[in-house]
């Protein structure tokens, strides 16, 4: 049994996930007030684990626990097909819980490292982290909601794979164009119109100043 997956993606008004390519979304909270604050984090507090790719691991170098709402520290989960994570990231070092899915190409060095800080490592795929083989290795033990905070390029292989069941798109109350600047899903382009991905509208809100719109798969 796989988890349900929740995308979670935070962009300005145009859509974009960060100001300029390459950079932090971490500059982009300056423009969240605190009741989107406490949203997120309260979501956080939901769901059994959280989920971001390696290159937002790294980037943005982020904590991921529920601090601006009341309830548990989701499981934080990274895929990182070589498990050639900085160790002194705060998802390795601040004591909480966190699993590292590595491939089998990940050098038994980098396992090692990565278990000596206190997080899991999982082996699921052979090249690459096979996402879907992770979902069901999460599923078995026990983590039955999965929030999904980014960035473009992991969730552009959920949405190919079909994974994820909900869409939530947080929108800051900004604009920042930038021809190069990323979108909140990458990968590679649509070679038809016909394969993009659709979705059913559930819910429009507004959470303080910004409008949080809710999808799922249909
Ligand atoms: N606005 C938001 O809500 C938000 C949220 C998060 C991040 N961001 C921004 O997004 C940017 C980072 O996004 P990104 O697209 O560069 O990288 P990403 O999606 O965070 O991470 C992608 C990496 O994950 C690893 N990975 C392992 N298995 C994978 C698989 N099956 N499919 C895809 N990736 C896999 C790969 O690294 P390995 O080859 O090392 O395995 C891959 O390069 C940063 O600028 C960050 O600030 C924005």
């Amino acid at each position: 049994m796989k988890p349900q997956v929740i995308a979670y993606c935070e962009v300005s008004a145009d859509g974009k996930s960060t100001h300029r390519r390459h950079a932090s979304s971490k500059p982009m909270m300056k423009f969240e007030d605190e009741a989107i604050r406490r949203y997120r984090h309260g979501l956080r507090a939901r769901c059994d684990a959280i989920l971001v790719g390696a290159n937002t691991a790294k980037l943005d170098n982020p904590l991921l626990t529920v601090r601006d709402a009341m309830g548990p520290d989701p499981l934080r989960v990274v895929p990182s097909s070589r498990g050639d994570l900085p160790l002194d990231l705060n998802l390795l070092t601040d004591g909480g819980r966190t699993l590292i899915a590595v491939s089998e190409a990940a050098p038994d060095s980098h396992r090692s490292a990565l278990r000596a800080t206190g997080a899991e490592v999982l082996v699921a795929g052979t090249d690459r982290v096979d996402l879907p083989a992770l979902l069901t290795q999460l599923g078995q033990r026990g983590v039955l909601s999965l929030m999904v905070e980014g960035g473009a390029t992991i969730l552009a292989s959920l949405f190919r794979a079909g994974m994820v069941d909900r869409l939530i798109v947080q929108h800051l109350p900004v604009v920042f164009g930038g021809d190069d600047t990323p979108a909140m899903v990458g990968g590679p382009p649509l070679q038809n119109v016909d394969d993009a991905i659709p979705l059913s509208l559930v819910e429009v809100q507004r959470v303080g100043h910004h409008a949080v719109i809710v999808y799922e798969r249909r």
